[in-house]
C-alpha cells in the first residue's frame, strides 16, 4: 500500500520502537515520568517557551488550551473551516462553553488582520459574548498546507494583545511550516501565548501532541487535561518516540520533512499534467499536502470523473488518497513514502483517469 490519506498513517521508526521499549517511566499524573518530563522540557526549549504538556492528541492540545484561556460565555476568533472550529466535534462549544467567530481565510492560509480586528466584540455591550482568544492554524489545512510566517503571526498577536487577548497557534504541522519557510520553529511561536504541535502526524510518532506556553498557562492546561480524562500514567513509553522525533539532524524527524515537501511538489507537478486533474497549481504546494479536483465533478452528467471511482481505481492499485471538502481529493506525503512511490502513484493515476474518461464521455452522450 502507498497510503497518502494523511501523515497520521506513519509507522514509528525502528529507533522509536527501541526507545519506547527501553523508556524509563513513572506515574505522570504525579509528575514522576522522567521521559515525559524530558519530552515536555525538550519541546518547550525548542519552541522558546517556559514549559510543555504532553497530551494524547492535537484535539486534546487545542481543547486544554481553550479551557486554560477561555471561560463559559467567551468567544474565540479563528479561520472558517479551521480544525478547531470544524474538526474537533465542537469541543470549544461542548466542553469549553465558548462560541467561535469564524472568519474567511485567504488562499495563502491567512486571515486578513483587519478582519480579525473587526471580529472583536464590544466588551461594554452586555448582548455580546466576550472575545477571549484568537487561534491561527499553521500549517493551514484547507489551503493545501500553507505555512504562516513569523511576521504574519506577530501581526495577529499584536492585534490580539492590544485587546488583552492571547493568541493560540494550532501548529499540528508546525515543523512543516518551519522547514518550508526555512525558519527556526521557535520564531513561529515567539509571538504566540500557546502552541500545540502534533508528534503523531508528520513527525511519525504513534501517539501524542505537546502544548507549550508559560509555566502558569501550562499549570492551568494540566488541570484541564485531568478534567477531560487525559491524565496518563507510564506515558513515557509514548513520549520516548517524541524525543526521538525531536532530535536534531538526520536522527530526528524534523529535517527530513523537506523530503516530504519535495515529494509533494513532485506529485503535484505530475498530477497537474494529467488530463482530468483540475484546480491544482503545483507552485502552491509549500508543505506536504496536495489537494486537487477532478474535471467535471460538479456538472450534471457531462464528463464527470467520479471522485469515488477515481479513489476506488487507485485503491485497486494499492494506493490510497482521501476525499476532501468541496468535492476535492487530498494526498499527503510523509515518512515512509519515497520518490519512487510518488512515480508509482503518478503512473496509477494516469491509468485510472484514462480508464474513467471514455466511460464518462459515453455517459455524457447518453444524458445529453
Ligand atoms: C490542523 C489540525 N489541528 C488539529 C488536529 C487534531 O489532531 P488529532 O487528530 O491528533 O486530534 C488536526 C488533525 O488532523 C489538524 O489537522
Amino acid at each position: 500500500m502507498i497510503d497518502l490519506r494523511s501523515d497520521t498513517v506513519t509507522q514509528p521508526s525502528q529507533e522509536m520502537r527501541r526507545a519506547m521499549a527501553a523508556a524509563d517511566v513513572g506515574d505522570d499524573v504525579f509528575g514522576e515520568d522522567p521521559t515525559v518530563n524530558a519530552l515536555e522540557q525538550r519541546a518547550a526549549t525548542l519552541l522558546g517557551k517556559d514549559a510543555g504538556l504532553f497530551v494524547v492528541s492535537g484535539t486534546m492540545g487545542n481543547l486544554v488550551s481553550m479551557l486554560a484561556h477561555l471561560g463559559r460565555g467567551f468567544e474565540l476568533i479563528a479561520g472558517a473551516g479551521t480544525h478547531v472550529v470544524d474538526g474537533e466535534a465542537g469541543g470549544h462549544a461542548v466542553v469549553v462553553g465558548a462560541s467561535a467567530r469564524a472568519i474567511r481565510v485567504g488562499p495563502d492560509g491567512t486571515i486578513d488582520p483587519a478582519a480579525i480586528d473587526r471580529a472583536f466584540r464590544d466588551p461594554s455591550d452586555v448582548h455580546e459574548p466576550v472575545t477571549g482568544l484568537v487561534v491561527l492554524e499553521n500549517t493551514h489545512n484547507l489551503t493545501m498546507g500553507q505555512p504562516l510566517t513569523p511576521s504574519y503571526t506577530a501581526e495577529v498577536a499584536a492585534i490580539a494583545h492590544l485587546r488583552g487577548v492571547p493568541l493560540h497557534v494550532d501548529g499540528a504541522r508546525l515543523f512543516n511550516a518551519a522547514v518550508a519557510l526555512g525558519v527556526p520553529a521557535r520564531d513561529l511561536c515567539d509571538p504566540a501565548d500557546s502552541v500545540t504541535f502534533c508528534l503523531s502526524k508528520s513527525l511519525a510518532c504513534p501517539v501524542g501532541s505537546v502544548v507549550v506556553g508559560t509555566r502558569e498557562f501550562i499549570a492551568t492546561a494540566r488541570r484541564a487535561r485531568k478534567l477531560v480524562g487525559g491524565g496518563m500514567r507510564q506515558a513515557g513509553i509514548l513520549a520516548a518516540a517524541g524525543l526521538v522525533a525531536l532530535q536534531p539532524g538526520p536522527g530526528g524527524m524534523i529535517a527530513r520533512l523537506a523530503d516530504d515537501h519535495a515529494n509533494a511538489r513532485r506529485l503535484a507537478q505530475g498530477l497537474a499534467g494529467l488530463p482530468g486533474v483540475i484546480e491544482l497549481e503545483p507552485h502552491r504546494v509549500r508543505t506536504n499536502f496536495v489537494i486537487f479536483g477532478l474535471a467535471g465533478r460538479e456538472s450534471r452528467g457531462a464528463s464527470v470523473t467520479s471522485r469515488a471511482a477515481f479513489l476506488a481505481g487507485l485503491a485497486t492499485r494499492g494506493i490510497q488518497m482521501i476525499e476532501y471538502p468541496n468535492g476535492l481529493v487530498r494526498a499527503v506525503t510523509h515518512y515512509g513514502v519515497s520518490e519512487v512511490d510518488i512515480d508509482t502513484v503518478l503512473t496509477a493515476a494516469r491509468e485510472v483517469l484514462s480508464e474513467l474518461r471514455p466511460r464518462s464521455v459515453m455517459s455524457a452522450a447518453a444524458t445529453s
